[in-house]
Parts: C-alpha cells; structure tokens; sequence
C-alpha cells in the first residue's frame, strides 16, 4: 500500500520522539511490504525561527496533500511567559486544526499493570481502566472571538457553540460507544453555561438514534472528580473542547505517565496524529523522553488508514518493551533506557516477531537485542 505521510517534527522534544514513530513506520513498511513516503514540514517555533510564521502555507499544503499526518509536540518556553507576544507557535497546531477541520480529538486512557506502581491512584481502582475522551477541537472557547480593550484592562474570549459541529463530534463518539462497551458520558456544564445546554439538548435529541448505548450526563467540575476518584466507569467520554484539554491531562495520571498517551485528530480532510504530551523543553536533545505516546499515535493512524494487524504489531511491540522494562527515565529514573534505544527494541520486536508473537520467543528477543 502507497501511504504519504506528512511530518510535522515541532518542538522541544518533538523531534526526538517523532523519529522513532518515523523508524517503526519504516520497519512496518517492510516487514508488510508497503511503501510509506514522509514529506518533512515546518510548525511552530521552530517554523517561527526559520520563517516568521508558526504554520507557513507549504505546511498546510503538503498536509492536505498527505494521507496522514505524524505531528511532534509544540510550544517554547520563550514564549511562554511573555502574554504580549502576537506570534506563538501554538497558533501553528490551532491553524492547522481549523484548517484541516480535525474536529474529534480521541484520546485514549489505558494501563498497563506493570505500571500501576507510577500512578499516584491505587492499583486497585485503575486495573481495567479503559476508556476514550472525544474531544471537540474546532470549536469553543478555543476559536472564538478574543479581545482586549484598548486601555487592557479587560479581556474577552467568547465560547461559540452550533448545532453542527456538537452533532458531527457526537455522532462519531455514540459509533465508537456502539463498537465498545456501549456507555457514553457527556461533559459540560449545562448548570451554568448557555453552549453547554446546547451541548446536552442536541445529545439528548440523537441519543434515540443509538438506543443501545446508555447516555449519562456529568458537571465538568464532578467529572474531573470522578475521573480520579472511579475512572472505570467510564467508556466513551464527550466534551467539548476546553474541558477535553483539562480533563485528558487529568487522565493522563491514571496510566502513571503523561508520556504514554496517544492521540488522533479527525476531520473531512487528513487525519493528525500525536502525542498528548507537549513539547517538554528541559528533555530537549538529551534522548530521554517517552517516545511510547507518540509510537502508539502511530498505531491509531495504522488503525486508521485500514492497516489493523500492522497496529496491533506496534500495539503488542510497544506492550512487550513496557512489560520488559525497557522504559525512559520519566518510568524508571534509574534504569532506563534512552528514546532512541526504546525505539530500536520497538523495530527489533516488529522485525523478529512479526510470524509468531508468543512469549518465549518474546524473552529470546530480549537476549538478541542490542542491550
Ligand atoms: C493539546 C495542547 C494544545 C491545546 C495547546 C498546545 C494549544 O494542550 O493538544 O492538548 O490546548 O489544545
Ligand atoms: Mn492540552
């Protein structure tokens, strides 16, 4: 299968995790004999240095003309602190987001039992935790009209909500409660906000329509508290797209690293694919940071391009380095491995395993890699 696929590397350590999901692309490529080709373009500060602009149009371009995009992580500190900046290289992800129209955000939470010590939740209320945040990315907040009057003394940042785009987030998000254990929670807070009840008008009104999942309806501020207090409850999370940045941070402490977490962005056009973590600027070039969340963002474009035995592949290789401890210092400050080195043993489990994946062959690898 011919693939194209965009790179945007970004910044901090973007780059870094971003070439290992580049290696094992690379390595499924031919190990199930597909031709992916990888068109590098510039995001944010990097992009800003190099051309003024956080999202110069050939990005936008060679993005539209991709099947699928592998993004890194933006955002640097030097931009941070300073509120009068008018360039920041978040506008570039924001640009691309509206651009592109990748209205669903999905953000998977998972554990893994070998990892439950790392969580700061008890073992007992995370084993089995599996559920999916959907989060509106086009929308809200996020996209309205932002002001600041003349003498600065106050802001403003309208919330815009349509019918529209709260019915095509959703749609998806009862299909994927339909494909799963059937239960769909909407987050709002439709006690004191006029878009949340829309929000929960326009669900209710297509709930009929999927009668075989259950809908509850939960306060942003009570879900953040169950989200910790009973994650397991929860199958299909929607929300819209401020509480969906809140609370999937949130979530990230369940599987113990926020370096774990992948994500994809849906749309009408190209899909995106990243990371949830950002750009994490004290790690930059020091070949320690976690490159498993974006590896796994590999795995949901797999999945997404029809490839779904090559995702499990990268799914089952990416189990096998965590049940082996072959982890990054954010997991083991200790003994860890280096970014690119959990990225090699990632690509020899791919290469070695791909006939037969059974465990004794799994503890062999483990002797003939390069450790
Ligand atoms: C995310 C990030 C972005 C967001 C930032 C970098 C603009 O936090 O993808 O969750 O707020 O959406
Ligand atoms: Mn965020």
């Amino acid at each position: 299968m011919f693939k194209k696929i965009a790179v945007l590397n970004g910044d901090g350590i973007g780059p870094e995790v971003t070439r290992q999901s580049v290696k094992v692309l690379k390595a499924i490529a031919e190990q199930f004999d597909h031709d992916f080709q990888f068109t590098e373009a510039l995001i944010g500060a990097d992009a800003i240095d190099k051309t003024g602009s956080p999202l110069p149009v050939e990005t936008i371009d060679i993005c539209v003309d991709s099947d699928a995009i592998l993004f890194g992580a933006i955002g640097h500190p030097k931009y941070d602190n300073d509120p009068t900046a008018k360039v920041r290289p978040e506008q570039g992800l924001l640009g691309l987001r509206k651009a592109l129209q990748l209205f669903a955000n999905i953000r998977p939470v998972t554990t893994y039992t070998t990892l439950h010590f790392l969580s700061p939740l008890k073992s007992k209320n995370i084993t089995g935790v599996d559920f999916i945040i959907y989060r509106e990315l086009t929308g809200g907040i996020y996209f309205g009209k932002k002001e600041l009057t003349s003498d600065g003394t106050t802001a403003i940042d309208e919330c815009v909500y349509s019918r529209h785009e709260i019915e095509r987030i959703s749609h998806l998000a009862f299909q994927a409660a339909q494909k799963r254990r059937k239960k769909l929670t909407l987050v709002d807070k439709a006690n004191v906000l006029e878009t949340s009840r829309l929000w929960r008008k326009v669900v209710q009104e297509m709930a009929p329509a999927y009668s075989d999942v259950a809908v509850d309806y939960l306060y942003v501020d009570n879900a953040a508290m169950q989200i910790i207090l009973n994650p397991k409850q929860f199958d299909i999370i929607l929300t819209e797209n401020m509480f969906g940045d809140i609370i999937s941070d949130e979530a990230s402490v369940i599987s113990g690293s926020l370096g774990l977490l992948p994500s994809s962005s849906i749309g009408s056009k190209t899909a995106l694919f990243e990371p949830i973590h950002g750009s994490y600027p004290q790690a930059a070039g020091k070949d320690i940071a976690n490159p498993i969340g974006s590896i796994l963002s590999t795995a949901m474009m797999l999945d997404h391009l029809g490839l779904t035995e090559e995702a499990l592949l990268v799914r089952n290789a990416v189990e096998w380095t965590i049940e082996n401890r072959f982890v990054t210092k954010d997991i083991d400050p200790v003994n860890f491995y280096f970014t690119s080195t959990v990225g090699e043993l990632i690509i020899d489990f791919i290469h070695k395993n791909f006939f037969d994946r059974v465990n004794n062959e799994n503890i062999e690898l483990r002797k003939s890699t390069i450790i």
